[in-house]
């Protein structure tokens, strides 16, 4: 595949001179997803000049097994064929260090490694320090760095450092509050980047300029116009082999608290001063969420709908019960699915329900953003009540088919004056010819760059467990109930009981 962007342009994105070191190299993640995005790229690029990673981690591997290891997991994962070319000028900036989290003495001899290196290469790096192990470990991780000298800036060999951390950030808003107060006991808030890779996708993106790079929608989008909002983030995975952290933390806090109401913010921003400012942007997101209606802990049950997926059909395979997964908890009441009702208190949106669902074991993958526009006043048209004419409705499909639909009403061919709906559409696939990067490679190239923009600052990721404190207090009682549903179904019936007051209904995916 041809690099999409020109020579030059690729020589301004290019970020300074970076080391970057991967605390949980041998893990998941690292395998799965940091490894690849870097391969990536390196093949577009758009790596600095001057770039070398070091892969952390308790097993004792020589750079030279980390390396094989690391070209098996680009195979299978990297969205390109690996280039043999490539790949060898790219692994030779590849190493691995062993490391205890726990030793301080280990962080010594990473320090070392590191100017070792730099002085072998005549080189002064930025370090970016990249989270990538058990959430419980990032608190030490950050207060070792801080010991050995490595969160300072100008150092022998530094010009500046920053922490990239991988979620979950915390399990509620104690926890939350905790974390980041220990990481900034090393690093300040201007140096820590909390990825949500959801911000990296394209056509998450793309709601910033699709809403201000346009003249036409701006003036609709409040609630003279908006009838009502959906978020629907739809999995057909189930827990698979992650079932001992899913099986603690639950849909709510797996994709709720993070990527649905990030997405949820941009689409409801006011619009920044500037884009090209990180906090312009996180200023406005943060005060989103904060304009979202707090339920009462009585309201929690009419608000919310939460379950769990039994034993059913996907793609014409049988799958289990989430109760039946291995390393799920005997009797776990663990949500797999959610669906609320949200209000955000402001101007612009008061009145204007917003329904947003999540759920694992569902028919397929999609994430979709849908954005319903309020019916004509009266119908003209013989037989039909206003009720019965669509409602204008935009999509922003944000997976698997990239783009962006809307829904009006036309004139059906022939004599009578028969309305029926169309849908004019753009995919990203289609318009722009060439397939989206992943989203790690967006946030790490930003992440070398020391553009904070697409991370999440400390306040909206406090904001964020804030508005989801009493919907945890409530359904830690036994008010609440667990529903379930069949995989491979949309959901228990619950979640569309609860639309149905406002006579409104979820969107058929
Ligand atoms: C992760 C969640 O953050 O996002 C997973 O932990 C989920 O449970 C994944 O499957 C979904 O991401 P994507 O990019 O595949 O939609």
């Amino acid at each position: 595949m041809e690099n999409p962007f020109a020579e030059g342009e690729n020589r301004i994105l290019r970020p300074p001179a970076t080391a970057m070191v991967i605390f949980g190299a041998t893990g998941d993640l690292n395998h799965r997803k940091l490894m690849p995005a870097l391969y990536n790229l390196a093949e577009d690029e758009y790596l600095p000049a001057a770039f070398l990673v070091i892969g952390t981690g308790r097993t004792k591997l020589s750079d030279e097994q980390f390396r094989a290891d690391m070209r098996k997991a680009v195979s299978e994962h990297s969205r390109r064929e690996v280039k043999a070319e490539i790949w060898e000028a790219f692994s030779k900036n590849i190493f691995y260090q062993p490391l205890d989290i726990g030793a301080e003495a280990d962080f010594v001899l990473l320090r070392q490694r590191l100017e070792a290196i730099a002085a072998e290469r005549g080189e002064t790096f930025n370090y970016l320090y990249y989270l990538a192990t058990a959430p419980n470990f990032f608190g030490a991780v950050a207060t070792n760095l801080g010991k050995a000298g490595l969160s300072e800036r100008p150092g022998s060999g530094i010009r500046s450092t920053s922490l990239v951390v991988e979620k979950p950030f915390g399990v509620d808003l104690e926890s939350a509050r905790t974390l980041n107060s220990t990481l900034r006991q090393s690093f300040e808030e201007k140096q820590i980047l909390r990825i949500d890779h959801y911000l990296g996708k394209e056509t998450v993106q793309n709601i910033l300029v699709f809403r201000f790079a346009n003249g036409i929608f701006e003036p609709l989008w409040n609630r003279n116009y908006v009838d009502h909002i959906q978020v629907s983030v739809c999995e057909d995975i189930g827990v698979g082999n992650r079932a001992g952290y899913f099986d603690q933390s639950g849909i709510m806090r797996d994709i709720v608290q993070n990527h649905l109401l990030q997405m949820l913010s941009l689409l409801c921003i006011e619009a920044p001063i500037s884009l090209s400012d990180a906090d312009s942007i996180r200023d406005e997101k943060v005060k989103v969420v904060r304009a979202m209606k707090r339920f009462r802990v009585e309201e929690v049950a009419s608000h919310t709908v939460r379950a769990q997926y039994t034993r059913g059909f996907i793609a014409g395979e049988n799958v289990n019960g989430y109760l039946e997964e291995q390393g799920v908890r005997k009797g776990s009441s663990t949500d797999t699915f959610v669906a609320m009702k949200l209000e955000i208190e402001n101007w612009r949106w008061s009145g204007v329900p917003i329904y947003i669902r999540a759920g694992k074991r569902l028919p397929k993958r999609i994430t979709e953003i849908t954005v319903y526009f309020k019916r004509p006043p009266e119908s003209l048209f013989r037989g039909r009540q206003v009720e019965e004419l669509e409602h204008n409705v935009l999509a922003i499909q944000v997976q698997p088919k990239e783009g962006i639909s809307l829904k009006v009403s036309s004139k059906a061919p022939g004599p009578r004056m028969r309305v029926r709906p169309v849908v004019m559409d753009f995919t990203y696939g289609s318009s722009f010819g060439v397939p989206s990067a992943d989203a790690y490679e967006r946030l790490l190239l930003d992440a070398m760059r020391g553009d904070a923009t697409l991370f999440t600052r400390d306040d909206e990721i406090e904001e964020a467990w804030a508005l989801l404190a009493p919907v945890f207090e409530a359904w830690s009682s036994s008010n609440v109930p667990v529903h379930t549903y069949e995989a491979g179904s949309w959901g228990p019936r619950a979640a569309a009981a609860l639309l149905r007051p406002s006579g409104h209904r979820w969107r058929r995916l």
